[in-house]
């Protein structure tokens, strides 16, 4: 009797184990079938120089007209994002070794950076402008530029590739090339270059900040629309950022982003 009784525990016991592992497993499949919904992370590169598209608010932290507008997108398509700085021209290699997914720097399409990038629909034009201390009276125009002076841009940039074909011209004497475009204002500032070559809204935005000290001169040089850049042949992620831009374009939050940063909208109805 005493036996029978011992072997009815241990099956009940042999139950409750079974029975409790079948509880254990019911949970972790239900905690895969979570963590395949896990929304997908993506490192969004910039250089932080470049306002009001790519800045550093007081704290340190990337901000700007292109974290908001990534941001956006990725709350559209249900993908979250972490932004990484780094120099301008490392932002292409960032992308092909696979470091980074997205570049969002107010960076212009360019037929030879498509041969290194895929580049989502543009977001925003903008042409290059001359910019110099608001007291000269000498420079009128990149015509006027001349053999005896400097002028500075952005390492990488089409502004300094501008640059360096006026030097290769002889038009100036030299193009300083230099890693940030606000070491480009502060020589601009301190009268070691004459002239710098930067994107005609963020001109505007350097002017405004500091007003009464800049101007720009002469006509706007042309230049490509920026556009956000993903590895060669990543087509999901291309599709998701266009799809994105399509829908914030839409209901209205482009429009909001453009309106906090005093960029122009692209796509408003002229
Ligand atoms: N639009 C110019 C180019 O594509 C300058 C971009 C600079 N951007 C930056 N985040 N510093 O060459």
């Amino acid at each position: 009797m005493k036996k029978k009784m011992a072997v009815k525990l241990a099956v009940l016991g042999l139950c409750a184990v079974v029975a409790l592992a079948f509880t254990a497993c019911g949970s972790s499949s239900s905690g895969n079938k979570n963590s395949k919904k896990t929304t997908k992370t993506y490192t969004v590169v910039t250089e932080p120089t470049f306002p009001p598209y790519d800045t550093t608010d007081k704290d340190g932290n990337l901000t700007g007209f292109d974290m908001d507008m990534v941001k956006a997108i990725a709350k559209d398509q249900g993908f979250k994002v972490k932004f990484k700085s780094m120099e301008f021209q490392s932002l292409i290699p960032a992308i092909q070794s696979g470091n980074a997914d997205i570049i969002a720097a107010g960076m212009n399409v360019d037929k030879d950076r498509s041969k290194k990038v895929d580049f989502s629909n543009t977001y925003c034009d903008a042409g290059l402008v001359v910019m110099v201390k608001k007291d000269n009276a000498t420079i009128k125009g990149e015509e006027s530029l001349t053999k005896d002076m400097k002028v500075a841009s952005q390492t990488g940039t089409s502004g300094a590739t501008e640059c360096k074909n006026l030097q290769k011209k002889g038009q100036i004497k030299q193009a300083v090339i230099l890693d940030g475009f606000d070491t480009c204002i502060m020589q601009l500032q301190n009268g070691d270059v004459n002239a710098v070559i930067i994107d005609k809204p963020v001109a505007q935005n350097y002017m405004q900040k500091h007003s009464g000290k800049f101007k720009t001169v002469g006509k706007t040089l042309d230049a490509e629309s920026y556009a956000m850049a993903v590895k060669k042949g990543n087509t999901a992620l291309k599709k998701q950022l266009n799809d994105g831009l399509k829908n914030i374009v839409k209901n209205g939050k482009f429009q909001k982003i453009c309106d906090k940063w005093g960029v122009g909208n692209k796509f408003a109805s002229k």
